[in-house]
């Protein structure tokens, strides 16, 4: 497996006003191959979202490094493509124009860009809607386009911070259901941060099961399961028992 994110003894602290420090993450190494569908699991405040800011260039870890095919990153790029929980698209744009709002995007030429973004709202289902503006658009709808968004601007990796956790459940399942399609079409890296364990065990090739204070990397499990997935099946039954042990493992040992 080539190595596509990369990050090395990643520390992260935070220091309040007061002197006080946080640990957010500490001593944390992942490699994440070519067309690898990664998850980051764990309780909230575990570090995820820290995790996933060093990897997009928004944050500088303490100590340690983090490359994308063997170059460090010190800053966000149009190699990353980020997807947020809320959407954060513009709502003064329409649809096909939050589509096409990105950097490399915008340096082809007109036609190209039109193409691009009408290939991406047919990816996402939502062609019918490329006049309407992000206000007249559902939740779901709106995680779409900024999907659509991130992948229009044609990124080697997509990033994405818990990017179905305000829908309804119906949605958030339909939304999984297309990510798995999206992703065997277009063999993207993807690291995907949730709290979800079955969301988690659903989507990804392997998941790292983090731990809270400091945030570390319990274990990455691997899930050896076909894709698309039943979650009713005893396999898929049997991986999110192991992750859930796992999960409350760090839990219990926290708490003492
Ligand atoms: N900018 C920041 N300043 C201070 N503390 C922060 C900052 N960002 C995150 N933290 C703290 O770091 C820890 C991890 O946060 P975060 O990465 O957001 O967790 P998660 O995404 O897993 O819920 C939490 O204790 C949080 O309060
Ligand atoms: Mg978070």
């Amino acid at each position: 497996m080539t190595n596509k994110l990369y990050g090395v003894d990643l520390h992260r602290t935070f220091v309040s006003e007061s002197g006080g420090a946080t640990h957010a993450i500490d001593n944390v190494t992942i490699s994440i191959g070519a067309h690898e569908f990664v998850s980051l699991l764990g309780p909230s405040g575990c570090g995820k979202t820290t995790l996933l800011n060093l990897f997009a260039g928004f944050d500088h870890p303490t100590a340690g490094h983090v490359y994308l095919d063997g170059k460090e990153i010190s800053a966000p790029g149009p190699d990353r493509g980020v997807v947020f929980q809320e959407h954060a698209l513009f709502p003064w744009l329409r649809v096909e124009d939050n589509v096409g709002a990105g950097k490399r995007l915008q340096a082809r030429p007109a036609q190209e860009r039109r193409e691009i973004v009408s290939r991406q709202l047919a990816m996402v289902g939502l062609e019918k809607f490329a006049r309407h503006y992000p206000h007249q658009l559902s939740g779901g709808m709106k995680q779409r386009v900024s999907i659509a968004r991130a992948l229009a601007n044609e990124p080697e990796v997509l990033l994405m911070d818990e990017p179905f956790a305000a829908l309804d459940a119906m949605t958030r399942s339909q939304l999984q259901s297309e990510l798995i399609r999206i992703w065997s079409e277009t063999r993207k890296t993807i690291v995907f941060v949730t709290h979800n364990i079955e969301e988690a065990v659903l989507l990804s090739d392997r998941i790292a099961v983090m731990t809270a204070r400091p945030g570390r990397i319990r274990e990455i499990i691997e899930v050896d399961l076909p894709k698309p997935r039943d979650p009713n099946s005893p396999n898929f039954n049997a991986i999110e028992r192991r992750v859930r042990e796992i999960l409350w493992e760090g839990v219990s040992s926290d708490l003492h």
